[in-house]
């Protein structure tokens, strides 16, 4: 079984503030994604750069340095066209995904017709017919409807039937539940799992909520400050951390807790605290300030990625 998507010390620099101040929103970053249906859930606070990871993956911005292949080939490589029919995104807030002045019905069919390349008119109303029953809408009721008069979880169910019109290999769903309603999300994520076992379709799959990551994930990987500091099967991940980051998750995590998911928005980062900039440009482990185990050398050198038990960590505690 080969790679689908493959990315290989990826970064990205922005600058911010008066003086063009730089960081790294994404730090050398690498992840692999095998040719086979599966979620991988990528968990970090925020700030800690899943959604910038997300438009590296989606060709929305280009890394500055390393690279990202998917099926072998670099990114950059594939023309848009079929890059696009074969890696999908969801976004966060499904009313910015849709032309506010035009019905999101048509943009389907301008989907099928530009990007699958079905033709016959009447074939086009099927194939979306098809799509939309299987997300569980109704074609004759969303045929009619304006934007603003689609409630947020159906017109995130359109933009999951827009997605799904292409058949693609790979869906980047970024946030896709956490605007709608906290009842909704679980038919959503649910949603998720149908598809990728019905359809074989992956997804990446962006979240701050550990609670439905825990539910949904095969993998999982988890940022902090632009780097994935430990990933691997979600069910090892989140029940024997490795990392003292991921470890001190889990233990002020209670699972069925929804409040605790405020917690973690609440951490905003906006380079508000010294703290939160030494750790986005610090040479050693950006944890370092907070880790009860660090020591001189995570101070001057970031670990690199070691596998222990199955799982990737990049923590110094484990080169010992
Ligand atoms: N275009 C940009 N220019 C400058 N800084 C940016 C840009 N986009 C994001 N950032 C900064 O990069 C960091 C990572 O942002 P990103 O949006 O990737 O985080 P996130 O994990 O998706 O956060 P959230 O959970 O809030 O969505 C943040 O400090 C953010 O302010
Ligand atoms: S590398 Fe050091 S500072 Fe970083 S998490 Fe491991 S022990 Fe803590
Ligand atoms: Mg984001």
């Amino acid at each position: 079984m080969g790679e689908m998507l493959r990315i290989e010390n990826a970064t990205k620099i922005f600058r911010y503030g008066f003086l063009g101040f730089k960081f790294r929103a994404v730090d050398d970053v690498s992840m692999s994604l095998e040719d086979r249906p599966a979620i991988f859930t990528i968990a970090g606070e925020s700030g800690s750069g899943k959604t910038t990871l997300a438009r590296l993956i989606l060709r929305i911005l280009k890394p500055d340095y390393g690279r990202i292949l998917f099926n072998g080939r670099n990114i950059y490589e594939i023309d848009s066209k079929s890059f696009y029919k074969n890696v999908q995104p969801i976004f966060q807030d499904p009313y910015a995904s849709f032309n506010p002045m035009q019905k999101p019905i048509r943009y389907l069919r301008e989907t099928v017709k530009n990007v699958v390349g079905i033709v016959d008119e009447r074939e086009v109303d099927e194939h979306i017919a098809r799509v939309v029953s299987y997300v569980g809408l109704d074609i004759a009721t969303v045929a009619n409807k304006h934007q603003h008069e689609f409630s947020g979880g159906e017109l995130q169910r359109m933009a999951i039937a827009r997605a799904l019109l292409t058949k693609p290999k790979l869906i980047v769903a970024d946030e896709p539940v956490s605007m709608l309603d906290a009842s909704l999300r679980i038919n959503i994520v649910n949603l998720f799992k149908r598809i990728k076992d019905e359809m074989g379709v992956s997804f990446i799959y962006i979240t701050h909520d550990l609670a439905t990551a825990y539910y949904i994930s095969d993998y999982i990987a988890i940022m902090y400050r632009g780097s994935i500091i430990e990933s691997g099967r979600a069910e090892k991940v989140l029940s024997e951390p490795l990392h003292p980051y991921t470890k001190a998750l889990m233990e002020s995590l209670p699972i069925p807790d929804p409040k605790h998911r405020r917690v973690w928005r609440q951490r905003k980062i906006a380079f508000t605290s010294s703290i939160e900039e030494a750790e986005f440009v610090i040479k050693g482990c950006k944890y370092v300030y907070r880790c009860p185990y660090a020591f001189d050398k995570c101070r001057v050198e970031m670990p690199p990625y070691i596998f222990v038990n199955e799982s990737s960590v990049r923590c110094w505690l484990y080169f010992k």
